[in-house]
């Protein structure tokens, strides 16, 4: 099986003390190749837990960016803050903050990053959210199908309906000869996560609730 990528984004479920214990019990793990993992702490514990992590191959991520440069933005996230903690990737788009921002800026923040080579991952609720024509191979990118009715429900997208959108955002892509993997999110929990990534066109998991219990998290990644 080719290597899948799983992603626990901790949005803000978790306090300081946890938040470290978590990440300490996530470098003790020991997990297959097969696995690639990343995780999002919420950004005041980013720094902290990008220097737990240093040197294990466990990536620390940023869960959303608004600009690339510093700009007059209270409360922003900028890409080369997260440069500067030694972060070069984010969530981008989640539902959660588009919700919050009640309209979509992903697209801005995406051209201002994207000649910089600042990676990330675009959830998307519909096929419409990709802008593909701004995408493209020179560095990493990864798309993630995230239903918005599926995020912290415990109500996951069936196996069809996630095969489904996956094979017509892999159609666009492969028209445009674009290699990026694409993710389902939504309510994966250990009791999916073996079916839902043994998928051939599901690249991996982007994991709220359950990544934020090292028990769920741990039986998720050794599921395959
Ligand atoms: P959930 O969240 O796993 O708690 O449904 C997924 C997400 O928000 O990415």
């Amino acid at each position: 099986m080719k290597q899948k990528i799983v992603i626990g984004n901790w949005k803000n479920y978790l306090n300081e003390s946890e938040t470290i214990k978590l990440a300490k019990e996530i470098l003790d793990e020991k997990f297959s190749d097969n696995i690639r993992l990343m995780i999002s702490p919420c950004n005041l514990y980013l720094n902290q837990v990008n220097q737990i992590m240093k040197g294990s191959s466990v990536e620390v991520i940023g869960q959303n960016i608004t600009s690339y440069e510093s700009t007059s933005d209270t409360g922003g996230v900028t890409a080369i803050g997260l440069k500067d903690l030694g972060i070069n990737r984010s969530i981008i788009g989640h539902s959660e903050v588009r919700k919050r921002n009640k309209r979509s800026k992903s697209e801005d923040v995406l051209i201002e990053i994207i000649p910089t080579g600042f990676q990330f991952i675009l959830c998307f609720e519909n096929i419409e959210q990709i802008p593909f024509d701004i995408l493209n191979n020179s560095s990493e990118m990864i798309l993630a199908y995230e239903p918005v009715w599926a995020i912290g429900t415990g109500e996951t997208a069936s196996i069809e309906h996630i095969n489904e959108i996956h094979r017509s955002v892999k159609s666009e892509l492969s028209k445009l000869s674009l290699d990026i993997p694409v993710l389902y999110g939504g309510s994966v929990n250990p009791t999916n996560s073996k079916e839902i990534l043994s998928q051939e066109l599901v690249d991996g998991v982007l994991i709220g609730g359950a990544s934020t219990k090292h028990e769920d998290l741990h039986k998720i990644i050794n599921s395959i």
